[in-house]
């Protein structure tokens, strides 16, 4: 069978889908209907009910859309105009209206729901916490008056570079209380990603804590966030510090507060600032398949409306409902399914600090019953990596109170969909797959858990107002089944991505512009069956997803040829059970190849540097010397051939038109 619309003729520096994929998923049949007991509550409750909203919403989306932002939404002062796109690609959504979206997320509960837990935190170390929406209140108020006490105002940026505990959701509200746009890093990456994410924003503070607990350590941001602001980074004036593992760390005077001391003293009220819709939410840096991560750059309104609306029609949250994304805050997912999503919605939603398997594989599970939790959504990776343990795990925990599960971040394989469901749902809970990224803010691609019969592995159909389609080389749809191609959407929707940070370029050329007319590229491949649903086959890009962490290769590769004994490197990824895809390197040393016995040593030395340039999770799993790297006449690295060799299957491609066939045998690993 031809790769994905029949693209496999210009695939060079593409991730060839594999045929087995779509193979796989063409004989994928087994069908789950919502459970009547789950739809005869919910919202949606029927596809006829899911088709009569995707009807409105087709029929005029942009008074759909306008009527969802008036329901979802507090608004200071109505917007005027629904939607602009006269500066297409730069659309804007809810143009004259006022808002603010610390408001929307605490404010406006406090009328009913004051003492309902907004958080419920359990640290690694197994401490707990409830802090009610009054609470949660005060203290966004109060850290709010602390970054205003240092100068922070309207649109000024802040990083957040936290452990996953309460005060990172404090920090960016009360960013979003005064108007200041934050940033958060990911607490697993080095000092060198971060100072590249502060200085690209020109942030004039950075929040963190003495350290966080996870996998049984302590994880020292402070030490990391030192180092970042050792070079450059002469924008920071502040260092805001959380006591948590009250490790030793050191302060710089004048720079850097504690984060009770600079709040001790300040009001717990604070006037929200109303901004413009289209004022910057946050920015959060991401990979792509070219350059340095890239700020993406979210609106107010748009956004929250849009997550909020998800929060009803992919989770149908209710208010008895305990929450829990076990996402870090340091990714989208995060952000919209930890704060904003969840807590606009005014529900109960739980943190957890630390790492699945501490102090057991049964971490999650133990979680989810002691806080009777009804809604639990997590990434493949994970589900696969703890189904490598057994089932024992979870039947030691009373699982009754899960309602609802769904899964983020990469294609789920139906074996780790059917575990879930049994083993997790008990064959009770409805399992949402949920297709969407940082640049889209909100879930695009998911099944409405009371209305959609699910199939393991489809990630089904698209939310209302959400026209994605799947289109061949030139643009057009494609509806065959079996044949696979580009994922589009076809019409913006308001909690899209509004710019990339200081690259205009970058935006027009990665999102828009390739089919004309409004057309969103999401750089995902995927195929369409015969009822329509989507499978999403992975990027169609160099963008890895390593355990669902989102890395660009060549970030990974201008890493290992900034260290001293490289001259050049070309990385890919290669596919794994647990893992999704791990990373293979093939490095030209400088100077001569090692042998044998000294690559070991270079390995782990580079693996090292890798992690120190950009985190932990950018390691490569395995690295291989070669004197030169095969290139096409025009220079450019032969991907495709190095997936095959990585893979170690056998090659398909041409090799004639290498300089040095040799090389072939050399990346094998054989001579
Ligand atoms: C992948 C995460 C298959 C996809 C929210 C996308 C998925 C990238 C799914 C975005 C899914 C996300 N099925 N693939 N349900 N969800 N992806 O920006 O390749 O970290 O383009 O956002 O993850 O990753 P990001």
């Amino acid at each position: 069978m031809a790769g994905p619309g029949g693209m496999t003729g210009d695939m060079e520096g593409r991730q060839a889908a594999p045929d087995e994929n779509i193979d796989s998923i063409l004989t994928e049949d087994r069908r789950f209907q919502p459970p009547a007991s789950f739809s005869s509550g919910a919202r949606v409750r029927s596809l006829a009910e899911y088709q009569a909203l995707r009807d409105a919403a087709d029929r005029d989306p942009v008074a759909f859309w306008a009527g969802l932002a008036r329901a979802e939404l507090h608004w200071h002062k109505p917007f005027t105009t629904a939607f602009d796109d006269s500066r297409a690609p730069y659309y804007t959504w809810f143009g004259g209206g006022l808002l603010n979206v610390s408001y929307n997320c605490l404010d406006r509960h406090l009328a009913g729901n004051a003492e309902k837990t907004a958080i419920l935190f359990e640290g690694e170390p197994g401490d707990v916490r409830h802090i009610s929406y009054a609470e949660l209140h005060r203290q966004v108020c109060r850290f709010a008056n602390a970054l205003k006490a240092r100068g922070i105002g309207l649109g000024d940026r802040v990083v957040i570079y936290m452990p996953m505990v309460p005060e990172a959701v404090v920090a960016m509200l009360a960013c979003a209380r005064i108007g200041a746009i934050h940033s958060v890093v990911f607490g697993g990456f080095s000092s060198g990603s971060l100072r590249n994410r502060i200085e690209d924003a020109s942030a004039r503070a950075v929040v963190t804590a003495d350290g966080g607990h996870r996998g049984g350590k302590v994880i020292e941001l402070k030490a990391a966030c030192d180092s970042a602001l050792s070079e450059g980074c002469k924008s920071v004036e502040t260092v805001f510090v959380l006591r948590r593992t009250g490790s030793p760390i050191s302060m710089q005077p004048g720079r850097d507060l504690w984060w009770d001391e600079a709040e001790a003293n300040l009001a717990d009220q604070c006037e929200p600032v109303w901004v413009d819709s289209e004022h910057p939410l946050f920015l959060l840096y991401t990979s792509g398949s070219t350059g340095k991560p890239k700020g993406i750059q979210h609106s107010s309104a748009g956004y929250l409306a849009v997550v909020a609306a998800t929060m009803k029609w992919v989770f149908d949250i209710r208010d008895s409902d305990i929450f829990w994304c076990t996402a870090d805050i340091g990714w989208v997912t995060g952000h919209s399914y930890i704060a904003y999503g969840p807590l606009a919605s005014g529900a109960t939603v739980l943190i957890y600090e630390g790492a699945p398997t501490v102090p057991d594989a049964g971490r999650f599970w133990s979680n989810c019953a002691r806080h009777r939790v009804t809604i639990f959504y997590t990434a493949p990776t994970a589900i696969r990596s703890l189904m490598k343990f057994g089932e024992s795990f979870a039947a030691r925990h009373d699982l009754s109170s899960l309602r609802l599960l769904g899964t983020v971040g990469e294609p789920i394989n139906p074996e780790a969909w059917m575990w879930f469901h049994r083993v997790i749902g008990h064959e009770r809970c409805p399992i949402v797959d949920t297709w969407w990224q940082t640049e889209t803010g909100a879930i695009m691609i998911a099944p409405v858990p009371g209305a959609i019969t699910t199939k393991p592995g489809s990630c089904t159909l698209p939310l209302p107002g959400i026209d994605a389609d799947i289109v061949d080389a030139e643009g057009n749809s494609i509806t065959d089944p079996g044949h696979g191609g580009e994922l589009v959407i076809r019409r913006p929707w308001p909690s899209m991505l509004r710019a990339v940070w200081g690259n205009d370029k970058r935006y027009r050329d990665t999102y828009w512009g390739k089919f004309g007319g409004h057309c969103y590229i999401a750089g995902d491949t995927a195929h369409r069956d015969r009822d329509g649903y989507f499978w999403i086959l992975g990027r169609s890009d160099d963008v890895l997803k390593v355990s669902g962490h989102r890395l660009g290769t060549m970030e990974i590769e201008s890493a290992l040829a900034a260290h001293p004994r490289v001259a050049e490197a070309a990385v890919v990824g290669k596919p794994d059970e647990t893992k999704g895809e791990t990373i293979f390197a093939f490095v030209v040393p400088r100077g001569a190849r090692p042998t044998p016995e000294a690559a070991g040593e270079l390995s782990s030395e580079l693996r090292a540097w890798v992690a120190q340039q950009i985190g932990p999770i950018a390691k490569p799993e395995q690295i291989r010397y070669a004197d030169s790297l095969p290139k096409t006449r025009s220079g450019k690295i032969m991907r495709r051939l190095l997936r095959d060799i990585a893979r170690g299957v056998p090659i398909t491609q041409d090799t004639s038109t290498l300089e040095n066939e040799e090389i072939v045998k050399q990346l094998q690993g054989e001579s």
